[in-house]
């Protein structure tokens, strides 16, 4: 008998796929995300979950299926799932690390590299028909060969935003919870700071730490009064990370020069403040949206949710050894 596994959205082709062809699969074929009762329900009996980055996967969701043994997360952020709810009925939960590193660096750049040269601003005024011509003084940007790029948060995302600097000619710092071993950050060529100094010396500061509590709003008022002036931020993490009223205030009155975005405090709905600013770039949360890494992250929760079901060490579990047995352990 296949296993039974409830999914929550429809994932590229080849990975609906194989997930039917290995699993007694049932999912959710409407375009949106499932309310709380609808996944309750989806779920019920089936011992793997695949659940999504915008699916909150609480307490109670966890406890109304004690036969459920894995939560494999499509994403690598697993803020969305209470972990120890999970951890102490025995369920493991998993995500996608090192797939969509590339695919996320790369949006990261694409945000850098579209604030700082103003492209959808003057996509907007060729769309618009108010194009006049060429004029000498006209959008004019910032160049980055020379600024200064501050990573907070220097795994595998900011290592890869790290290695794309050098392209660009970009001076590195960086900030991490742990220093970066020495060989480390000269393969890279960052230095390390404390956060009150990147933020205050950084033309350009990015993102890429997980969402906890110890990061909630981590870039608050005061952080963002310490920046430059002139500093862009860029937000590829988790919206919670960044105050956002705090940000469009900052933004507003000219505390930093523009903001680039792919993820927001309360998604899909964004602060009002920054809608009509001409300053920020506004991403869907695309971080990882590409047919490749897509395809990779469905891959690997399938390969996560067989480990799991024959009973060896998820490749990769993100809670630590689950606290007791499973409740349906050896009830398969
Ligand atoms: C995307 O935001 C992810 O965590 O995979
Ligand atoms: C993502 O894969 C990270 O650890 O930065």
């Amino acid at each position: 008998m296949k296993p039974a596994v409830f999914l929550t959205r429809m994932l590229p082709s080849p990975v609906m796929h194989r997930l039917k062809t290995l699993f007694d699969l049932k999912y959710n074929n409407h375009d949106r995300p499932l309310t709380k009762t609808e996944l309750v329900r989806g779920m019920r009996g089936r011992p793997a979950l695949i659940s999504m980055l915008s699916d909150p996967i609480d307490a109670g969701v966890i406890e109304s299926n004690p036969r459920l043994k894995i939560i494999a997360n499509y994403a690598v952020g697993t803020n969305n799932i209470d972990l120890k709810a999970a951890s102490s009925r025995g369920i493991i939960v998993t995500n996608t690390p090192g797939v969509l590193t590339d695919a996320t660096a790369d949006l990261t750049w694409s945000l850098i590299l579209t604030l700082a040269r103003r492209v959808p601003e003057g996509d907007r005024l060729v769309r618009t028909g108010r194009w006049t011509g060429w004029d000498p003084t006209q959008l004019l940007g910032t160049d980055l060969n020379g600024k200064i790029l501050g990573i907070i948060g220097m795994g595998r995302i900011g290592r890869a935003v790290a290695r794309r600097a050098v392209g660009f000619g970009m001076r590195l710092i960086y900030h991490n919870r742990r220093r970066l071993p020495v060989r480390v950050e000269k393969k890279i060529n960052a230095s390390y700071r404390p956060l009150s100094r990147l933020l205050a010396t950084a033309d350009i500061v990015s993102l890429h730490i997980p969402l906890t509590p110890e990061t909630h709003h981590l870039i608050n008022r005061r952080v963002l009064g310490r920046m430059r002036s002139t500093a862009l931020l860029i937000n590829t993490a988790r919206g919670p990370v960044v105050d956002e009223k705090a940000l469009a205030d900052a933004l507003k009155h000219g505390k930093i020069a523009g903001a680039g975005l792919d993820v927001f405090e309360d998604e899909p709905a964004v602060q009002k403040g920054l809608i009509t600013l001409p300053n920020v770039v506004l991403l869907p949360h695309l971080g990882s949206a590409t047919i490749e890494t897509r395809t990779k992250m469905g891959f690997m929760v399938i390969e996560n949710i067989q480990s799991v079901l024959r009973g060896k060490p998820a490749p990769d579990a993100v809670n630590r050894r689950p606290l007791k047995e499973p409740a349906t352990a050896g009830a398969e």
